[in-house]
């Protein structure tokens, strides 16, 4: 079974999922300028999906180009995972991701995310939930049409499916079912946390080597990732390890170092689209115009938006800069695309 999906018996460097960041005209940046082995969505409520949020679909929105492409879901109530994978598999996501990692109080308070961690049982009671439903839609017992969604929300998944260039059933495989998780909520408890997720039979594991309580803080504990590996390797579950890795390069030396089976990449993604196939940074002139890029792919897929949530990207592309800071006064205040063209000498006249 195995054999048959996206990551074979593959080293898989994957880009990871950061909410408010990997959308889509994100990833297709990242998706032409250095593809990953695979790439997952900005995570997106279940409950929020089952109850027909047409906003949320934005989020779900892929290109052909970016396969594998994941869809990551979070929540607590099972119902909504069940409801939740069965759109994921009508909008023909390679795989269907459960967060189980998310720190985010928002998240956390409601009993979602890295919560989840100290709810084992909850936290099966989803894993099966999401599952009949990927199960159930491939063999036909369920459709879309069963979920009793409104006219809008049905407008937006037509949208959607037409943007993916996706016709739901055919040549439709099984997606991948997977989790992402950290080692723990105040310390580390893979000893217990990862046999429990082992014991669902899930193709893979995402493990970021820290607790809930450590955010972002700290190191990525990755000798808590090599025991993981080490449960995971008797098993047919493929465990992929993540947490401050910055290079392709890094990411095979710590596949080796701690035996993991992939690396997920996050945070040094950002503003660095080429980091999937090269060791190397980008030039300011590559910059620029992988901002452009980004700027003109936002401008064509959400033309009814502001370009304010594409600053936090420009800032990023600038960092580093030798005159970072007057750049950074003229990013933050551009509103279009002709603007960030006329900025183009600033930009490499450095
Ligand atoms: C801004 C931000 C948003 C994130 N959003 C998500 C998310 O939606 N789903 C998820 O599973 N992890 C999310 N993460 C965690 C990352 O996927 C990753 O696990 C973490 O950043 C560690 O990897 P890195 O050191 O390579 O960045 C987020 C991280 C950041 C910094």
């Amino acid at each position: 079974m195995v054999n048959d999906k996206w990551f074979n018996d593959k080293f898989i460097i994957g880009l990871s999922p950061m909410d408010g960041y990997t959308d889509e005209p994100f990833r297709l940046v990242q998706a032409e300028i250095s593809k990953p082995d695979v790439i997952f969505t900005e995570f997106v409520s279940a409950e929020g999906l089952s109850r027909g949020g047409v906003g949320l679909y934005d989020v779900l929105l892929y290109s052909p180009l970016e396969r594998p492409i994941i869809g990551q879901i979070f929540g607590k109530d099972p119902e909504s995972f069940y409801k939740s994978a069965i759109v994921l598999c009508h909008l023909g996501f390679d795989g269907v991701d459960i967060n189980m990692g998310c720190p985010a109080k928002t998240v956390t308070q409601n009993g979602s995310g890295a919560a989840l961690i100290a709810k084992p049982e909850l936290a099966s009671e989803i894993i099966k939930a999401a599952r009949s439903g990927i199960d159930d839609w491939f063999n036909k017992k369920v459709t879309i049409d069963d979920l009793k969604l409104n006219q809008k929300t049905h407008a937006v998944i037509a949208r959607n499916l037409k943007y993916s260039s996706h016709i739901p059933n055919i040549g439709a495989q099984p997606p991948t079912f997977s989790v992402k998780t950290r080692v723990g909520i105040t310390e580390s408890v893979v000893d217990a946390w990862i046999p429990h997720l082992l014991s669902h039979d899930l193709d893979f594991i995402s493990l970021h080597g820290r607790t809930l309580k450590q955010g972002y803080s700290g190191l990525a504990a990755w000798q808590e990732i090599k025991k993981a590996a080490t449960m995971a390797h008797q098993t047919s579950t493929k465990l992929f390890g993540n947490g401050d890795v910055t290079s392709p390069a890094q990411a095979i030396q710590y596949g080796q170092e701690f035996g993991a089976d992939g690396v997920l990449i996050g945070r040094a993604a950002l503003g660095n689209p080429w980091i999937f196939s090269a060791d190397k940074e980008g030039s300011y002139e590559d910059k620029f115009h992988a901002m452009v890029r980004h700027a003109y792919h936002f401008n064509r897929i959400f033309p009814h938006r502001l370009f304010d949530s594409l600053r936090k990207h420009f800032l990023i592309y600038a960092s580093g800069h030798p005159q970072a800071k007057q750049l950074r006064s003229q990013l933050v205040s551009l509103s279009s695309l002709d603007q960030l063209y006329a900025i183009e000498q600033d930009f490499l006249n450095c």
